[in-house]
């Protein structure tokens, strides 16, 4: 692989959703391997002690550079901490043999640039069977259960611990300004979200009842409300996402890494199937929250990854698009003739 092609596949990779856009990697590329590093710079000290939530992230981003080589025509074979005494190398990737380029490998690549975090509500249409089926076979190939949380009682333990999750972050000074040092109010930010993508209100106030991370809750001046009576209120159109958690048996940085790329492969194959999704990880950031998850809903090893998905409602008039942006990828990927 030559310099230009790793850097395709690494902008690819850099498309990866991260937690609060830290985009926590480095990249090393020579021309049979490429190194994913995390970065010790982009930590969450507060939110995410254990790097755990940044290593999925990673692991998303190895997993889109595999498919933008699986759309070229080349096959790429993985190792996950190949050497645990360095603890920020995450993966190598090494270049396979060629391959023929599959109808869905060339869909999966174009889903890249498609995909976007979509905290808005979503239509008011189920997510067909089938679909989360598929998922649930693409995460299970990744070492990754899938369970959609379709049961009341699950649903209400889970909606429980997302609110108590919530209720501490918006209590704890620390985290609020871990969050405030993500938020970015200039739309042309290469990192962090920007306020424009997260939609404008109270969560608290949707009509949902799954309560998406409140990422402005110190900025919010007025939180808007519906008074009674108002002629114009009209019962609000309730959403119906599925919501999906996904998890590993072990609880380690390879279980991390590989939920990483089923997460990669889900968001993907969704992005194709005309779905948008957003994370709701607050009650995964807290021990105990996360703790309690296992044992209400009798999990069999560890929660990573909590995900809504749906049909996009189509954008008001007007109003833009603001997506979340990347560093540019000379930032993030250094070259060597051979990375030993
Ligand atoms: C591990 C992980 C956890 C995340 N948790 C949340 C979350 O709790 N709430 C949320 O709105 N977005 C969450 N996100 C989405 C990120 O904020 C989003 O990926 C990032 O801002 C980049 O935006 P994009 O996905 O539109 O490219 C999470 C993403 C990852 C990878």
């Amino acid at each position: 692989m030559q310099e230009q092609d790793w850097t395709r596949v690494v902008t690819a990779a850099t498309r990866a959703p991260s937690i609060h856009n830290t985009q926590p990697w480095r990249f090393v590329a020579s021309p049979e391997r490429l190194e994913l590093h995390l970065d010790p710079a982009r930590a969450l000290p507060v939110l995410d002690p254990s790097r755990r939530q940044q290593v999925i992230s990673c692991g998303t981003a190895l997993e889109f550079a595999v498919v933008a080589l699986a759309a070229e025509g080349f096959a790429a074979e993985v190792e996950l901490v190949p050497e645990p005494d360095d603890p920020d190398l995450l993966g190598v990737l090494r270049i396979g043999g060629r391959v023929d380029v599959s109808d869905e490998a060339r869909a999966l690549a174009a889903a890249i640039e498609r995909r976007h975090t979509v905290r808005a509500p979503f239509e008011a249409r189920g997510v067909p069977d089938e679909l989360v089926d598929r998922l649930q076979a693409e995460a299970g190939s990744h070492g990754t259960w899938l369970k959609p949380i379709t049961r009341s009682e699950e649903e209400v333990a889970t909606v429980f611990l997302i609110s108590r999750a919530e209720e501490m972050e918006q209590g704890d000074p620390a985290y609020l300004a871990e969050l405030e040092s993500w938020l970015r109010t200039d739309p042309a930010a290469e990192d962090g979200v920007p306020v424009g993508a997260v939609p404008e209100g109270d969560p608290h106030e949707r009509a949902s009842n799954w309560l998406i991370r409140d990422f402005v809750a110190g900025h919010r001046e007025a939180h808007p409300f519906r008074a009674a009576g108002d002629p114009d209120a009209s019962p609000p159109e309730v959403e119906r996402p599925a919501v999906v958690l996904m998890g590993t048996q072990a609880d380690d940085r390879p279980a991390w890494l590989r939920s990483g790329r089923a997460l990669a492969r889900v968001l993907l194959i969704a992005t194709d199937a005309g779905l948008v999704a957003s994370p709701l990880t607050q009650a995964l950031d807290w021990p105990a929250t996360r703790t309690r998850m296992q044992s209400r809903l009798s999990l069999v090893g560890a929660p990573q990854m909590l995900l809504r998905m749906g049909y996009p409602r189509p954008a008001p008039e007007g109003a833009p698009a603001v997506v979340s942006r990347r560093r540019p990828v000379e930032d993030v990927l250094r070259f060597e003739d051979s990375a030993g």
